[in-house]
């Protein structure tokens, strides 16, 4: 089955959306969606001052510590030699704490998804919650002498955490959740994009650089251009909010700085590319960003 086909297969499993309902209503109790520290809470989660996704750094940790317990448990099988069993253990312990930091950002994470990567993502929770779940009894029945069932968990653990695993991958590489929806290829020479005419005082106008949507926002004496395709899931910020400093995307309310782009609030994690700025012949030009031309007349 192909990677497409999957996820429009997983997509359309009914059955996931209590499961949906309820991952959303934890996430919303556990981010503090309605209080005002919880935008501190998830920005924090999402890495929005780490300037990338958080979640696929911690899950490295799960993966690499249980692949590790796997190995040196096959090992302790096949050979029958138990010394490098405690190693095992730990290996497994320090699963289970990145474990809870991958559950943390990655449901901070998906709770700002939507249709087909929702559900998808939902199943992938599942199954990493299941793998979880496994190394959580296979920790305590190494710890309780019941060493043999406690390898064979670990054993159904990883087999779930890998099928987690494949899930999450096509969360990023079909469905393109934590990548950056902000276009890369910018112009590089200064290229026309309105008359300056045309631009009103303090309201966004979207335009086009070459073929790059972008808005233009005058402000007093200076006109200041940002790309219009918003880095989180690529919503039109030129139909977001502007207060004279920062935008707003109208899709999950991320902020970013008009002037050079940062993050202000997420769940966007990678800046918003802001571009130079002149004023040729009535003309606005722009081009590839190299710091904002603070008066471009
Ligand atoms: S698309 Fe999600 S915050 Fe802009």
């Amino acid at each position: 089955m192909s990677m497409d086909k999957l996820g429009d297969f997983i997509s359309r499993q009914k059955w996931l959306k209590p499961v949906e309902a309820a991952l959303g209503a934890t996430a919303d109790a556990l981010f503090l969606k309605d209080v005002p520290f919880g935008e501190k809470l998830r920005n924090f989660f999402h890495g929005t001052w780490f300037g990338h996704p958080l979640h696929p750094v911690i899950t490295d940790v799960p993966l690499g510590a249980w692949t590790a317990a796997t190995a040196l448990d096959i090992y302790e099988l096949a050979t029958g030699d138990d010394h490098l069993a405690r190693g095992s253990d730990v290996a497994v312990g320090i699963g289970l704490l990145g474990a809870a930091g991958a559950v943390v950002t990655g449901l901070n994470d998906w709770n700002y998804t939507y249709e087909k990567p929702r559900r998808v993502g939902a199943l992938h929770a599942v199954i990493n919650i299941a793998a979880t779940a496994c190394y959580l009894g296979s920790w305590w029945q190494r710890r309780n002498g019941c060493r043999r069932h406690g390898l064979t968990t670990g054993f159904a653990g990883f087999g779930l955490s890998l099928v987690g695993a494949y899930l999450g991958g096509h969360l990023v590489y079909n469905e393109r959740i934590g990548v950056n929806h902000a276009p890369e290829e910018l112009p590089h020479e200064f290229v026309p994009v309105m008359k300056e005419a045309d631009l009103p005082d303090y309201k966004m106008v979207k335009a086009k650089a070459d073929d790059i949507p972008i808005l233009v926002v005058r402000r007093g004496g200076q006109i200041l251009v940002m790309a219009e395709k918003c880095s989180h899931l690529g919503g039109p910020l030129s139909e977001g909010e502007f207060d004279g400093t920062s935008v707003v995307c109208p899709w999950h309310y991320s902020k970013f700085d008009i002037e050079d782009g940062h993050v202000i609030v997420g769940p966007a994690t990678y800046a918003q590319p802001c571009f130079q700025v002149r004023v040729r012949n009535g003309q606005i030009e722009v081009r590839a960003p190299r710091g904002m031309v603070a008066n471009p007349y």
